[in-house]
């Protein structure tokens, strides 16, 4: 029917002014941080063929098993939007040779992911994630460096209590051993447990630790842990990058549950959970970056040989924590110039114009009418300084500038500047209002 309203999809956000402002700060910050790190961006397409996450991520997982935006398109091929961006990321290395050129390779990537979950705070439908990707290194200095780059990231963006957790898998040489202890280990309990656990419990045994089910819940606390079975390699590569992240400064705690929703990690994985004393913005959704290593993926998708590790952050959660710790930080005007009906309009919304083009941030009101409100919208743009230009402003060739950010109950503050030395002005008054 024509004129009723349709509303957004259930889990799935617009971003907006003013919150858009806190994105495009994270956004800045990575750019400028991945790029001293090395990794340069890649963007790949939204979707893929399903096979993708399927053999990636695992059949077994909660992603695959019930979570994904799948669809049969007019080919009748199954697509898949994607959930993660590890198997895209993996999927473009193998595609375009990217081995043969580049031994070492550092990508990072930015854009939405799909998920069909429960939704909550910091949990939703439609997520961006900031991820980055390094192929080739199997040094525990890659590990490092990852880690490192996320705790650089969390620092310069100014989030606190942001916990670095940290275990490893093993390379997968002992993982029989371990999942048949496992199973041994569930097999008491799993007949009160539900059909899900029950399928988990027969094909991928370790998911059973991410289980949130009451019945399951004892024994995964007293489960035992995978670190305890790894092989002597993983052992000293654990133990390296344990020692480099204390060599750098980079605090750690050791999670021997850690093991990850996906399938696809070997050795080295962690998480970065946000854990503040008092109130906490995020709830139970505190994981705001979660990877590892997962040197078999490539080969396994069909690619050559190449370890590789990675992370991906989870871009909704960290605006809602920025803004928890900041509150929403808007970008305003330095000038607001008020304009008169008569022939003085013409030039005051050139000199606007000019201004701006010349790199300042000044504003007006493009409806016009009575200078009071104008000022009020001055006042609703948070712009630091308010001056009309009418017909005595253009005859004497200056403005009285009012100070729009005082103190309440401060006396006014006004400022005579002439128009020759309006940019000169600016640019002194924009340093101290921004
Ligand atoms: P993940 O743990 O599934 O790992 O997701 C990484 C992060 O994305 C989470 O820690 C969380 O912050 C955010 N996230 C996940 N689901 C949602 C959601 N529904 N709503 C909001 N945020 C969410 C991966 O995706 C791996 N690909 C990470 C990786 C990269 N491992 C190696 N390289």
């Amino acid at each position: 029917m024509s004129g009723q309203k349709i509303s957004g999809v259930k889990g799935m956000n617009d971003i907006l002014p003013p919150q858009i402002e806190t994105w495009q700060r994270i956004e800045a910050v990575a750019r400028s941080l991945f790029a001293r790190y090395g990794f340069s961006e890649i963007r790949t397409p939204i979707v893929e063929h399903t096979e993708l996450f399927v053999r990636s991520v695992g059949e077994v997982t909660d992603i695959v098993g019930k979570e994904m935006y799948t669809f049969t398109d007019k080919g009748d091929r199954s697509i898949t939007m994607r959930p993660e961006g590890t198997a895209p990321a993996a999927r473009a290395y193998i595609e375009h040779g990217i081995a043969n050129t580049e031994p070492l390779t550092r990508w990072f990537y930015m854009g939405p992911m799909f998920r069909y979950e429960r939704m909550k705070t910091g949990r939703y439908r439609s997520f961006t994630q900031l991820g980055a990707e390094a192929y080739g290194a199997m040094d525990p200095a890659q590990d490092v460096e990852v880690i490192a780059l996320c705790a650089a990231f969390f620092k310069e963006i100014g989030v606190p209590d942001v916990v670095l957790k940290l275990n490893s898998l093993g390379d997968g040489s002992t993982r029989p051993a371990y999942l048949a202890k496992l199973k041994e280990f569930f097999a008491p309990v799993i007949g009160g447990a539900s059909e899900d656990a029950k399928r988990a419990f027969e094909q991928n045994t370790m998911r059973l630790l991410d289980s949130k089910e009451e019945v399951l819940q004892d024994a995964i606390s007293k489960a035992p842990a995978i670190i305890d079975f790894i092989d002597e390699g993983s052992k000293a590569h654990f133990a390296t990058v344990c020692r480099l992240l204390e060599k750098i400064g980079v605090l750690y705690e050791l999670d021997r549950r850690l093991v990850r929703g996906l399938d696809y990690y070997t050795r080295t994985t962690f998480e970065f959970v946000y854990q503040p004393k008092g109130d906490n913005a995020l709830g139970t959704a505190g994981t705001v970056c979660g990877g590892g290593r997962y040197d078999r993926l490539v080969k396994e998708l069909g690619g050559p040989e190449k370890p590789a590790v990675g992370f991906a952050m989870g871009m909704d959660r960290l605006v809602l924590l920025l803004e928890s710790v900041k509150g929403v930080q808007r970008s305003a005007p330095t000038l607001f110039i008020g304009t008169f009906d008569g022939p003085e309009r013409d030039e005051a919304i050139a000199l606007v114009m000019a201004l701006r083009n010349e790199g300042f941030n000044v504003d007006f009101d493009p409806r016009g009418g009575k200078l009071g409100k104008q000022k009020e919208r001055a006042s609703k743009v948070n712009a630091a300084w308010f001056a009309g230009y009418g017909a005595t402003e253009a005859a004497e060739r200056k403005l009285k500038i009012d100070n729009m950010r005082l103190p309440e109950g401060a006396p006014k503050e006004t400022v005579e500047i002439s128009l020759d030395g309006l940019r000169a002005w600016l640019n002194d008054a924009g340093k101290r209002s921004s």
